[in-house]
């Protein structure tokens, strides 16, 4: 049994076409997207399609309940761009779920609204934030959000980050991570792309926000905004 989970795209085109091809080769038994689908990018629309037509199970991000919410004003780029299906779509997206496997209850969400920003936590919040909630206690969890992947362990369990396919800080390529059982495997899938196109893109929407910051997010890696 394979698990693919996924998330963060932020309406980057050429990373998700390229994470579609890498997947080809590694068929999956469920593909869960953990979010963000949407902003930042210039092609929100097509990732946000692009999710739910490739994905099994749905929880939402921080982006997609800021956008399918029109919570902020200056969103109006991305409402213009997705319509009222996407949004409404969006904007109801639950935002954690449960997942049994290889003997393991995995704790799923986004990052945020559920927790803040866990990567700037101590290993302590981390772990009140993630394993003991009102529902019981977690072997693992498994978020997004920091756009940065990860595979470790805290005191009671593994913590885990799929990484972004759209927006990736540190490494700009798109990552997911696989989950597979006997025994229990935990991969980090690191996915070149084309990041020029991605640039390119943007340089070609002059009513993209911060489409300088995108610029040099999808080039370098580096936050810049
Ligand atoms: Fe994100």
């Amino acid at each position: 049994m394979r698990i693919v989970l996924l998330g963060d795209l932020h309406g980057n085109r050429p990373a998700t076409l390229a994470m579609e091809a890498a997947l080809r080769d590694i068929p999956a038994d469920e593909t869960w997207f953990l979010g963000d689908a949407v902003g930042k990018g210039p092609s929100s629309a097509f990732t946000c399609d692009w999710v739910r037509e490739h994905c099994d199970r749905f929880i939402g991000g921080n982006w997609d309940y800021g956008i399918g919410g029109k919570e902020f004003p200056q969103d109006g780029y991305y409402w213009n761009q997705l319509g009222p299906e996407r949004m409404q779509w969006l904007r109801n997206l639950p935002s954690e779920a449960e997942l049994s496997f290889a003997g393991l209850r995995f704790r799923l969400f986004h990052g945020r609204p559920v927790t803040p920003l866990l990567t700037a936590s101590s290993d302590r919040e981390m772990l009140e934030a993630t394993m003991a909630t009102e529902q019981g206690v977690y072997d693992a969890a498994i978020f997004a959000d920091s756009h940065r992947p990860f595979i470790r362990t805290l005191n009671t369990g593994y913590i885990c980050n799929t990484g972004s396919i759209g927006n990736s800080l540190g490494v700009p390529k798109a990552h997911c991570m696989l989950l597979e059982d006997c025994p229990l495997r935990m991969t980090i899938l690191s996915v070149p792309y084309d990041n020029e196109a991605a640039a390119e893109d943007a340089r070609m929407d002059p009513d993209l926000p911060h489409r300088d910051a995108w610029i040099r997010e999808v080039l370098t890696g580096e936050y810049s905004r």
